[in-house]
């Protein structure tokens, strides 16, 4: 290959990565408070579609979505998860962000997962919680929060929430820095995906026996 081929390559592959790490994109107006009451168009957009700027109203851009606890005997890993939409917070459509309130039950955990389209910071409200994230060469970055301090999640990457107490709760707040951070948990997207994952993969990719996938789906809900 030529000098200003390796120069070319370069260049491209750097605009890929650019591209890929991008945020939401920037809006186009002021804001577009998201239109909760009409019904839903037969059309699909890249976000929500806005009411005329001239009816929007401080109330548009207010929440009290996160105010209440999340039921977290609800969850099995005994967390809950409460996000702010362009339903609850239609002033959010297109500013490309999330705000999550999260509830963790004394030895609760939000198990591995990871969010494709966002970063996210967390911030420790109540209790004492243990988290972390894996980077992609393997190496797995802790730390031990108490109330009002603050982690970040790198976007994309596999990060855990645990509760470090086993007699109080744990509260946290999450900042995204999408619209639509996205959000799955590795074991149950693995267990119990609609349809499954053929055993055998399962079984190759985890080292497992037949036994244990139908442990692993029963014990998951799958
Ligand atoms: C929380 O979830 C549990 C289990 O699903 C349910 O029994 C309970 O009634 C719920 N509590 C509230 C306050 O909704």
């Amino acid at each position: 290959m030529r000098p200003n081929s390796y120069l070319l390559q370069l260049f491209l592959t750097l605009f890929l990565l650019l591209g890929l790490s991008k945020p939401d994109p920037d809006p186009l107006q002021d804001y577009c408070v998201a239109d909760t009451k009409t019904p839903k168009l037969p059309l699909f957009l890249n976000g929500v579609p806005c009411i005329d700027p001239k009816q929007a109203s401080s109330s548009h851009f207010a929440t009290s979505a996160l105010s209440k606890p999340g039921n977290t005997s609800a969850n099995m890993f005994g967390f809950s998860v409460t996000l702010t939409t362009t339903i609850n917070l239609p002033g959010l459509n297109t500013m490309g962000l999330t705000l999550a309130r999260i509830d963790i039950a004394a030895d609760g955990i939000v198990p591995p997962h990871w969010h494709p389209r966002a970063s996210e910071v967390t911030t420790c409200l109540q209790g004492a919680l243990l988290v972390g994230f894996v980077d992609n060469l393997d190496r797995l970055f802790t730390q031990q929060l108490r109330a009002g301090e603050s982690f970040v999640f790198p976007k994309g990457l596999i990060h855990f929430l645990s509760n470090l107490d086993s007699s109080k709760p744990a509260l946290a707040v999450s900042g995204f820095n999408s619209q639509n951070p996205g959000g799955q948990i590795a074991s149950v997207v693995s267990f119990t995906s609609k349809p499954a994952i053929p055993d055998e993969i399962l079984k190759k990719a985890f080292k497992i026996n037949g036994q244990d996938v139908t442990k692993m789906r029963r014990n998951l809900g799958g």
